[in-house]
């Protein structure tokens, strides 16, 4: 980043990156004093990954925290940015305040951002929500997010704990609705329903609200299996049996493993031999991240069941293979299909959603789509001729 690169793939992160660097408002040191100089308010946006028991690993923030202390010149505001089980926050000030000499305080402010839009979600959220019982802290921060929220919306204040609560339970409930989405698409496969048409007479139910209601091969990436799995922990701490929850982690594990006895079928039962077109590895479009993408998990079964695999994605290839070296990338959507016997596809990129049908049926072996993101009509594929399965909706 000091090279002026930015090591990830994020629409529109590129422009705000030169921009603000070129301006001299952005600049990037591996020296935690130089880091903080000057600075009235200091977020704390580091990694909580999951530890063996599933539960949130602290130790990149306590670490920071521990660092602070000694160092803080004059009153700032300490936020934690990351997504942190309940308590956290007096974690994190606990581990300042031991060496700290000067007045400062900890705010728990939860990200809502998603991959792929981060920019935008960032620059218009819905909501912010910070966790203070501090009057001064709270003033800097609505200081701090005015710009962000001209439009009228929320910054909502609450106490630590509550904070840190609602970002849990916002992904978890997202999850939740997917994966209720999910199972409604496995029954409508089994009574003769169309789950895309249960979503368009659900959604507009404004109780129930359109977004997320798409059915498809499992939810992956870096937040939702994590924090769907941290609050059932800390449910376990504090002696909840948070039964949903763990309906959710399971549902979602048999959905990421939906269509590969399809496929099996398909094949009478053997895929030795076979080659599976893959488009998509990403575990979303509009990003490069691989974390728990249901691609991965499918192309590993794969090649255990004797496949070989030819795949695309626009942005996600690099990272793939690094850890799945023995399968053949391809430099197109197209080239992947040549002489393939099927198609498999994962990720919703919208340069999968119209394809040339006619190129796709003549580089195919066999005229059979597999498909874990609902991307075509059903009647289109018929027309072209193509065999195609999807999520809850007739074969
Ligand atoms: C998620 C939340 O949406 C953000 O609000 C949150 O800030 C972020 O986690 C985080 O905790 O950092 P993200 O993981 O980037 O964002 O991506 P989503 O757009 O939420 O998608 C997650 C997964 O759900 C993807 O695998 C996606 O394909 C799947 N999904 C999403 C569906 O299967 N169906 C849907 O209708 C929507």
């Amino acid at each position: 980043m000091q090279k002026g690169e930015i090591p990830i793939y994020e629409p529109g992160l590129d422009v705000l990156f030169d921009r603000n660097i070129a301006e001299d408002r952005l600049k990037f040191t591996t020296n935690i004093v130089e880091g903080i100089e000057g600075a009235e308010v200091i977020f704390l946006a580091l990694p909580t990954p999951p530890d063996e028991d599933g539960s949130a690993d602290l130790k990149y923030i306590l670490g920071v925290a521990n660092d602070l202390g000694p160092i803080l010149k004059d009153y700032a505001v300490i936020v934690d940015k990351s997504t942190v089980p309940v308590g956290t926050a007096e974690k994190v000030r606990a581990a300042i305040a031991k060496n700290a000499t000067v007045d400062f305080d900890v705010v728990s402010n939860p990200e809502f951002l998603r991959e792929g839009v981060a920019v935008e979600d960032f620059m218009k959220p819905d909501r912010v929500v910070v966790g203070t019982t501090s009057d001064r802290a709270k003033k800097v921060m609505e200081r701090l997010y005015a710009p962000l929220v001209r439009q009228g919306n929320p910054v909502i204040f609450m106490d630590e704990r509550s904070a840190e609560m609602t970002k849990y339970a916002a992904n978890s409930f997202l999850a939740l609705k997917i994966t209720f989405m999910n199972e409604i698409a496995n029954l409508c496969e089994r009574v003769g329903a169309n789950v895309d048409d249960i979503r368009r007479g659900i959604g507009t139910d404004s109780r129930i609200g359109k977004r997320f209601l798409f059915a498809g091969i499992g939810y992956g990436g870096s937040c939702f299996p994590k924090d769907v799995q941290a609050l059932a922990k800390t449910s376990i701490d504090y002696g909840y049996d948070f039964r949903t929850l763990k309906s959710v982690m399971a549902v979602n594990a048999d959905q990421k493993k939906k269509l590969l006895p399809i496929v099996e079928d398909y094949f009478q039962g053997s895929l030795a031999g076979k080659t599976i077109a893959v488009w998509g590895l990403a575990f979303k479009p509009y990003t490069d991240d691989i974390r728990e993408a249901p691609a991965l998990e499918n192309i590993e079964a794969l090649l255990a069941a004797g496949a070989k695999v030819t795949a695309y994605d626009p942005e996600a290839m690099e990272n793939v293979k690094k850890q799945i070296p023995d399968i053949t990338y391809c430099h197109t959507a197209y080239a992947a299909l040549d002489d393939a016997d099927a198609l498999m596809i994962f990720t919703e990129w919208p340069q999968f959603r119209t394809p040339d049908f006619a190129k796709m049926g003549k580089l195919l072996k066999e005229k059979v789509v597999f498909d874990g993101r609902n991307l075509y009509e059903l009647n289109t594929m018929k027309e072209h001729g193509f065999t195609y399965y999807s999520i809850g909706r007739e074969a």
